[in-house]
C-alpha cells in the first residue's frame, strides 16, 4: 500500500510485521509528521487482518499464561517479556487511533503518533535488556517471541473499534493506567531481587512509567473532549463502559500519585474504589 498521508502511513506501520521496521516507521512519522499531509476526515478501509505482528510469541488464552517469578533468572526473563509484549500491543493501539477514527482535530493523531513512537522506544529497550540476559544452555540470551503471550489488549482495541469514546476510555484511561498501579509494585519486587539485572529493569521501569503518566494524560484529555462534545457526564459514562465492553476489573493498590498527574480528577480517584 503506497501511503500518501499521515493517517495511510500509521495504517501501513500497523500492518507491518517486521518487528524492527514497525518500530522504525512509529519513530519515523512522529519525528517527520509536519513533513505529511494530515487528512483528518478520510475514512479509511479496514484491512482484513491486523496487527501486523511475527509469528512468534505464540498467542494463548490470558488465564493459560502461568505464573512466573521474578526471583529466578528464567522467571526475570518471563516477566521482562510479559511487559515487552505489552509494549508491542501499545504500539499497535496507538497506531489504530490514529488511523481509525475520522474527524477529530489535528492534535489527536500528532498525541497518538507520539505515543506510537514512545511505546517504540520503550519496547526496544525492553527487548535489548531480554537479549543480555543469560540463558541456560544456550550462547545466545532471550529474545522477544521466546515466551508464550496473550492478546487481551489487542482484543479491547478490536471490541471498541466503532466506539472512539470507548476507545479512550477503556483502553489509555484503563488499560495504560492499571500499568501506573503495577510498575511500582514490580519494581518493588525486583528490589527484592537485587541482582544488577533486576536493578538495570527498575531503571528502565522508571522511564516507562514516566512516559506512561503522559499516555494516560492524553487518553483523559481526550476522553473529556469526546465527552464534552458529545453532552455526556464523564464519570457515569466511564462506569457504562467499563460494565458494557468487559473493562478488566481493576486492582488495588492505585498509583494515586500517578493518576492524579495523569489528570483522573478526585471524583475519578474515589470512583475508582466503586470499580473494583
Ligand atoms: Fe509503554
Ligand atoms: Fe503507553
Amino acid at each position: 500500500m503506497q501511503a500518501h498521508t499521515l493517517r495511510d502511513a500509521a495504517l501501513a506501520a500497523l500492518c507491518c510485521a517486521d518487528i524492527e521496521a514497525k518500530c522504525q516507521q512509529a519513530r519515523e512519522l512522529d519525528a517527520q509528521a509536519n513533513t505529511w499531509p494530515l487528512d483528518t476526515s478520510a475514512r479509511l478501509a479496514a484491512p482484513t487482518k491486523l496487527p501486523g505482528r511475527p509469528a512468534r510469541p505464540r498467542l494463548i488464552h490470558p488465564g493459560e499464561v502461568p505464573p512466573r517469578s521474578p526471583y529466578t533468572p528464567d522467571g526475570h526473563a518471563a516477566l521482562i517479556h510479559a511487559i515487552c509484549h505489552i509494549e508491542f500491543n501499545a504500539i499497535n493501539l496507538a497506531l489504530d487511533a490514529v488511523w481509525r477514527f475520522p474527524g477529530l482535530p489535528e492534535s489527536f493523531y500528532l498525541d497518538w503518533l507520539r505515543v506510537a513512537a514512545e511505546e517504540a522506544h520503550h519496547f526496544t529497550l525492553l527487548r535489548t535488556h531480554l537479549r543480555a540476559l543469560p540463558r541456560a544452555g544456550q550462547g545466545a540470551g532471550w529474545d522477544y517471541g521466546d515466551f508464550e503471550a496473550h492478546d487481551g489488549l489487542w482484543l479491547m482495541c478490536e471490541k471498541t473499534a466503532h466506539d472512539i469514546v470507548a476507545r479512550m476510555a477503556l483502553v489509555p484511561r484503563t488499560l495504560e493506567a492499571r500499568g501506573l498501579d503495577a510498575t511500582p509494585l514490580i519494581q518493588a519486587k525486583l528490589r527484592k531481587v537485587g541482582t544488577p539485572a533486576a536493578q538495570a529493569a527498575i531503571a528502565l521501569l522508571d522511564i516507562i512509567l514516566r512516559d506512561e503518566v503522559g499516555h494516560v494524560a492524553i487518553g483523559n484529555h481526550w476522553y473529556r473532549w469526546l465527552c464534552e462534545q458529545q453532552g455526556l457526564d464523564p464519570v457515569a459514562h466511564y462506569r457504562q463502559l467499563a460494565r458494557q465492553y468487559g473493562a478488566p476489573r481493576l486492582k488495588p493498590p492505585f498509583n494515586h500519585e500517578a493518576r492524579q498527574r495523569a489528570g483522573f480528577t478526585a471524583t475519578e480517584l474515589e470512583d475508582l474504589q466503586q470499580i473494583v
